[in-house]
C-alpha cells in the first residue's frame, strides 16, 4: 500500500491571501485553518501531515507548526531549507521526519530538486543533527544518478523523488522519458537501502502513473487535493451563506 502525505501549505496560502499580519491563527474571522484541515485530513485516511516552513513565511507560520504539533495524530514531515535556522527549529519541534528542500524566495513554490552533490557538507551537517536527535531525514532531489549517489553516502535515509518535470510533460511529448528517468532513479534508490518517495505536482490523473513507479514508499500531494477540496466543497458554502442570509427564506 502507497502512504499519502497531504501536503497543507495551500491552505495557509488562502489563510495569508486575507490575514497576512494578523498574530492570531484561531477563534474570530481568521480562516481557513491549515491545522484543522490537517485533522480532517487525517480522519480522511492520511499517513502523514507535510508542511514547509518556508524562509519567507509567504504560507505556513512557526505557530502553524507547534499547534500541528500538538494536533497531528500521524506523522509530521517538515520540508525545510538546509540552514542552521532551520535545523535549530526542527530539533526544538521534533517531527517525525524532515525533507530537505532547495529554497530561493523568487520561486512560487519548490522548483527543483536538492543539489546533494554541490553541498555535501552543509546537507551532511543536517543529516548528522537530525540522526542524532532521531528524526528521519528525507532528500528532495531529481531522478539524477550523482544526486541519488550522493543520497546514499550519506545514508538520508530517504529521498522524495522530484516528479515536477514528469508532471509538467505529462500531456506532452517527453511524458515516457521523465517517467523512465523517475523509474530508474526510484531503482537506482532502492539498490542502494533508500526508501524512495515522490512529490510535486501529483494530481487526480497522473496519479495512475505515478502508483506505479518501482518501490514507491509515500507520495506527497498538496495543491491538488487543497484545489480539489474547494471545488467539491463550494455548492454547501455558497449554500449555507445563502441561508444565513436569509434565514427565514
Ligand atoms: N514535495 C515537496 C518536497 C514539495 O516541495 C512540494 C511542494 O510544496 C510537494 C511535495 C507538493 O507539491 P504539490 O503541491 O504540487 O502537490
Amino acid at each position: 500500500m502507497i502512504l499519502l502525505g497531504v501536503n497543507i501549505d495551500h491552505c495557509a496560502t488562502v489563510r495569508q491571501a486575507r490575514y497576512r499580519g494578523y498574530d492570531s491563527t484561531v477563534g474570530g474571522p481568521v480562516e481557513p485553518d491549515p491545522v484543522f484541515l490537517a485533522t480532517l485530513a487525517e480522519r480522511a485516511g492520511a499517513d502523514g501531515i507535510t508542511i514547509h516552513l518556508r524562509e519567507d513565511r509567504r504560507h505556513i507560520q512557526e505557530r502553524d507548526v507547534w499547534r500541528l504539533r500538538e494536533a497531528a495524530q500521524t506523522r509530521i514531515n517538515l520540508e525545510m531549507a538546509c540552514t542552521p535556522a532551520m535545523t535549530e527549529f526542527a530539533l526544538k519541534v521534533r517531527p517525525e521526519s524532515v525533507c530537505l528542500v532547495p529554497e530561493s524566495r523568487e520561486e512560487i513554490s519548490t522548483e527543483g530538486g536538492l543539489d546533494v552533490v554541490g553541498q555535501r557538507e552543509r546537507v551532511r551537517a543536517v543529516c548528522e543533527a537530525m540522526r542524532a536527535a532521531g528524526i528521519t531525514v528525507s532528500l528532495f532531489i531529481d531522478a539524477d544518478s550523482a544526486q541519488i549517489d550522493a543520497a546514499a553516502e550519506l545514508r538520508a535515509p530517504w529521498i522524495e523523488l522530484h516528479t515536477g518535470a514528469w508532471a509538467n510533460a505529462y500531456h506532452g511529448a517527453g511524458r515516457a522519458e521523465e517517467f523512465s528517468r523517475l523509474c530508474a532513479g526510484a531503482r537506482q534508490a532502492h539498490a542502494a537501502g533508500l526508501v524512495v518517495n515522490a512529490g510535486h505536482g501529483i494530481n487526480y490523473v497522473n496519479v495512475a502513473e505515478i502508483r506505479t513507479l518501482p518501490h514507491v514508499h509515500e507520495l506527497n500531494i498538496g495543491h491538488s487535493i487543497i484545489s480539489r477540496a474547494l471545488t467539491t466543497g463550494i455548492e454547501e458554502a455558497v449554500r449555507e451563506m445563502k441561508a444565513r442570509m436569509n434565514p427565514a427564506g
